[in-house]
């Protein structure tokens, strides 16, 4: 506790100057233009370069600023520091607006946002040109390539058509052409694409397509990667937060696999009306076929250091307690942590190679805990698996066994509260309360995340730390303070400083919420 407290006082006093010097950045009208176009701000009325000024007051441009850090992954500090000019501004990404307007009803309990998909599961597509860099060979090639990708999880079926009317067209053009969306030259927005009916895909052709996702220039853009997204949206996806889905805006290389958040996407437009098990062997099935080559990555003894995600950059999936160690999961990666900031040897390792018999589908692992009998559950969709104690796969099962509604289509955290020896189940709003011992849901839920005071949601990972219950959600953590109630006055703090042994970073500052001790 003594060590704890010198360490929150000495934290608060190493980073607090530097917030005296923090300078008001005043925004420009072109950034404004950004934040208006992919959707965190809301269109102001009439000639918007004469009203710029009057139209944003600070505290709109400052809200507007957090919700883009937000989206991109980014400390939302509201002001355009740096980091955020670096990583948001200016970078390469796709034209679709990030937040649709009315999102908030729709995508209350997703992080995918959908909009909807075609009526059919056979879908016709036609190319119609290449680029200069790029034959259209070589692009019908590749497109055809990105639909494989998409297709097993939709059970969907692509027919290319050489002339006529098709579902999905598409072509390269550059600059105003036509559909109110203009390119803007080499750089920044590469491409974007209309969902359906409309169903077109537009690449901006002032960029110099490649066709190698292994070629080193920065001017080069990987038509592949960029593919593979915008056919996410002329299926009917929207944009993810979630860095490591396909459909995250801002351009990345090489494209891996879909990940959790672009399957759900795709099971709840193409497979609602699919019974259970269709679905579960879908995606059983489908992680075969969907593992074209270009998305496998090979599977070497030895791992190539830049394969490994960096845990300091907290974009980890979830962590947990299990057999008092600390697993942390990013990927298909898992660390173990004997204690804060003590990574064990031998780590990270694919959880594949730990958890052995989880099917090849689960490629990401969101939520996790130990049973009070010492077995391990893994949560994907609304499937889990059961683990022995020695890691080995015993059971798999669904959510109904924890009596979880049909309409829950996934879990994001599970624990067991050590206040009540009871089981917390956790969507992204609401929580469950379920007794293993009697396996029975208890009266009145769920309830609404709010009930746990001052800790914010969604969370990524609830775990119970030597007593103490401790929330986690991206680069932050809360102590719940369980007398009180409500999360400790003292946090939230940087996970990847207290937890990952990662280097104090500049950006620590604005994890200080609360004066010090
Ligand atoms: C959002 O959409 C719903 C219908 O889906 C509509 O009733 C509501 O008025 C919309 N809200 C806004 C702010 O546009
Ligand atoms: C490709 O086709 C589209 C649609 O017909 C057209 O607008 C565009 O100019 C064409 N691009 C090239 C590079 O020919
Ligand atoms: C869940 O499992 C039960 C049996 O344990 C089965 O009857 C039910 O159909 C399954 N539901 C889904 C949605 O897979
Ligand atoms: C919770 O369970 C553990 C062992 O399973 C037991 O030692 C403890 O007393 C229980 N606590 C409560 C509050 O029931
Ligand atoms: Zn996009
Ligand atoms: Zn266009």
């Amino acid at each position: 506790m003594l060590s704890e407290t010198f360490f929150v006082t000495s934290l608060f006093c190493a980073v607090a100057c530097r917030t005296i010097y923090l300078e008001h950045n005043t925004i420009t009208l072109e950034e404004v233009t950004f934040l208006r176009k992919y959707g965190y701000m809301e269109e102001a009325e009439g000639d918007f370069s004469v009203e710029a000024d009057f139209a944003y007051t600070d505290l709109s441009v400052e809200e507007a600023l957090k919700k883009m850090q937000a989206f991109a992954g980014l400390p939302q500090t509201g002001t355009l520091d740096t980091e955020t000019k670096k990583a948001g501004y200016g970078r390469k990404r796709c034209g679709v607006k990030d937040i649709i307007k009315n999102e908030s009803t729709i995508s209350r309990n997703k992080r995918y946002i959908l909009q909807r998909g075609w009526n059919k599961h056979t879908i016709t597509y036609r190319v119609l040109n290449g680029s200069s860099t790029l034959d259209k060979s070589r692009v019908e090639a590749l497109i055809a390539e990105g639909l494989a990708v998409w297709a097993p999880h939709g059970m969907l079926r692509f027919k290319k058509v050489e002339t006529g009317p098709a579902d999905i067209k598409v072509s390269f053009a550059a600059g105003d052409h036509g559909d109110g969306f203009p390119f803007d030259g080499q750089g920044r927005v590469v491409a974007h694409a209309f969902p359906p009916p409309h169903g077109a895909i537009h690449f901006d052709d002032d960029e110099l397509w490649g066709g190698d996702p292994d070629a080193e220039d920065d001017d080069i853009t990987d038509f592949f990667a960029v593919a593979v997204h915008e056919i996410g949206h002329a299926l009917g996806l929207s944009h993810s937060n979630d860095k490591a889905s396909v459909m995250y805006p801002y351009y990345q290389v090489p494209t891996e696999k879909l990940q959790m958040d672009d399957i759900l996407g795709m099971r709840e437009l193409y497979l609602k009306d699919g019974s259970p098990s269709d679905i579960e062997d879908d995606i059983e099935s489908s992680s075969q076929s969907s593992h074209v080559p270009r998305f496998t990555k090979p599977d070497r003894g030895e791992v190539e250091e830049n394969e490994i995600p960096d845990l300091c950059l907290t974009n980890y999936d979830t962590l947990q307690v299990i057999r008092g160690k600390i697993y942390v999961f990013e990927e298909e990666w898992v660390w173990v942590l004997r204690d804060r900031n003590t990574l064990e040897e031998g780590y990270p390792k694919r959880f594949h190679e730990v958890f052995i018999g989880l099917p090849a589908s689960v490629t990401v692992i969101k939520t996790i805990y130990e049973k009070h009998n010492r077995d391990i559950v893994i949560f994907s969709g609304r499937n889990y698996w059961q683990f022995s104690p020695s890691f080995r796969l015993m059971i798999r099962g669904n959510l109904s066994d924890y009596h979880i509604p049909p309409e829950v289509p996934g879990l994001t955290t599970v624990f067991i509260s050590n206040y009540n020896n009871k089981t917390y189940l956790i969507d992204d709003e609401r929580f469950w309360r379920f007794d293993e011992i009697t396996e029975t849901m208890d009266d009145g839920y769920p309830k609404d995340m709010s009930a746990w005071r001052e800790v914010p949601y969604p969370v990524d990972a609830a775990i119970i730390w030597k007593g103490d219950t401790y929330f986690f959600r991206g680069p932050r953590f809360w102590r719940f303070d369980n007398s009180l109630i409500k999360a400790h006055e003292y946090y939230p703090l940087p996970t990847a400083q207290i937890w990952f042994d990662c280097e104090a970073s500049e950006d620590m500052n604005q994890y200080i919420t609360n004066d010090g001790p």
